[in-house]
């Protein structure tokens, strides 16, 4: 396995070119099933839980092809409706399949998604709605089995902000014959992304970016060709990593309203932000002020933050409080952290950070996406070696990130297991 070794401590400069979105793409990728010929998506990055979804889409007979960060993907014979067990354990997205299938083959036998370092990570709410929209739910051997002739529009209220459910709501009523309101829906720009794909698509959907969504369902969706959007969690991890090493660098290709809530907390520590039409600059300051964090749904801060910024707030000037509403267990970082002499505890949910005057290098392991991450940004500032293992965790989400980095200056090496 692949480990990074940084010797932190060394100011970045310059400007980093935001990617294309994860979290925007994953769906997307699966709505291209929607549509039978063959969908085109260009600033594409290059990623495993991409390459992943990618190969879930050819199990379904789908030719999938990955060039220069232009991803082409052929439905015309994907005629298969199992997303098998061995794929879908290794990545959660995996169940966006359940809402296309059920539109594209009137059934899907999917396997129950495990869980991951983060959480449970149930899929009630996935089910519910297609159950609402007239598919018959079986649960056995660990699959679900759904089937349904004609998926019927429905009103729907979803007793939580889910983005997944969300997403694949949408993918099953944008073919539902009638109209589907769907209530309480997530407003994440990554679902507002979807929307515009399936309007590009031939889909009837109302009430983008709004907490309610009125969906008319039509016969049939075409192929298109189209650009995704920039990911603002990358946007953010770079941000933070101009903040945690008091460099002034810049990030390009991002879009600045979509961390509106990580740069106004970031401007509460005592960072000047530039802010520009597709780019932002940081000035951190001498000092970095603590700021509590609680996360919730977009508009709000958001828990793919959460970890890096807990790694900000290990060398602020006092005491801030961290809690993650999302994903209440999502604090596997915290003892990484410390191993790098930062000063947290746990308070219940609340990780409470003490600032210190500085971190130090060690050898640290990475658990989960976003937390391989905040340990990169720690080690960046750390003073001397940091030795992080199992960064395929970070491969999943962050496209070469020691390349990014190295073009800014820092000390990152990654090391071929
Ligand atoms: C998406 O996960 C993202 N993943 C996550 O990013 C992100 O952290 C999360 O949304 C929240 O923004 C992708 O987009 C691929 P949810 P998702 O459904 O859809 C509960 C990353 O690092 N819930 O919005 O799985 C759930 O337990 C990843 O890029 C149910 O109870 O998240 C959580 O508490 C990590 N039942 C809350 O809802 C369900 O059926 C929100 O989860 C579904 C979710």
């Amino acid at each position: 396995m692949d480990k990074f070794v940084i010797n932190g401590g060394k100011k970045l400069t310059g400007d980093v070119k935001i990617s294309g979105a994860k979290n925007a793409i994953l769906p997307i990728m699966t709505a291209a099933l929607l549509a039978k010929g063959k969908s085109i998506f260009h600033n594409v990055p290059h990623l495993n839980d991409i390459k992943m979804m990618a190969h879930v889409l050819r199990v379904l007979g789908a030719r999938v092809e990955y060039e220069n960060e232009t991803l082409s993907i052929d439905t015309t014979y994907a005629d298969y409706y199992e997303a098998p067990y061995e794929l879908v354990s290794k990545m959660r997205a995996s169940i966006y399949v359940l809402g296309p299938l059920l539109a594209r083959c009137g059934k899907a036998r999917v396997s129950f998604p495990g869980g991951c370092a983060i959480g449970t990570r149930p899929v009630d709410l996935h089910l519910k709605v297609m159950e609402a929209l007239g598919a018959k739910i079986e649960i056995e051997h660990g699959y679900i089995n759904a089937t349904c002739e004609n998926l019927k529009g429905a009103k729907i209220r979803f007793e939580k902000v889910s983005v997944g459910a969300t997403a694949n709501a949408i993918m099953a009523a944008v073919l539902a014959s009638g109209i589907t309101n769907l209530y309480n829906v997530a407003k994440e720009p990554e679902i507002g992304s979807l929307i515009d794909c399936l309007i590009l698509m031939g889909a009837k959907i109302k009430g983008k970016d709004t907490s309610h969504l009125k969906i008319t369902g039509v016969k049939e969706l075409q192929p298109i060709e189209t650009e995704m959007m920039p990911d603002r969690i990358e946007a953010g991890t770079f941000l933070i990593a101009g903040a945690i090493t008091g460099s002034r660098i810049s990030i390009s290709n991002c879009v600045p309203e979509h961390i509106q809530s990580l740069s106004d907390r970031l401007i509460q520590t005592g960072c000047k932000l530039n802010i520009g039409k597709r780019k932002v600059e940081i000035i951190p300051p001498s000092k970095i002020l603590p700021v509590n964090i609680v996360t919730y749904p977009y508009p709000d801060f958001p828990t793919d933050l959460q970890a890096q910024f807990m790694a900000l707030m290990t060398l602020s000037e006092g005491e801030s409080r961290i809690e993650d509403t999302i994903f209440p267990d999502r604090l596997m970082h915290v003892a990484e952290l410390n191993r790098l002499d930062a000063d947290i505890s746990l308070e219940k949910h609340v990780a409470v950070v003490s600032g210190v005057n500085s971190l130090s290098g060690a050898m640290v392991m990475a658990t989960d996406l976003r937390a391989s991450a905040a340990l990169v940004l720690a080690g960046l500032a750390a003073e001397g070696e940091t030795t992080i293992s199992r960064i395929y965790h970070i491969d999943r989400g962050y496209d070469k990130i020691e390349v990014k980095l190295q073009k800014l200056g820092a000390d990152i090496v990654r090391i071929k297991g």
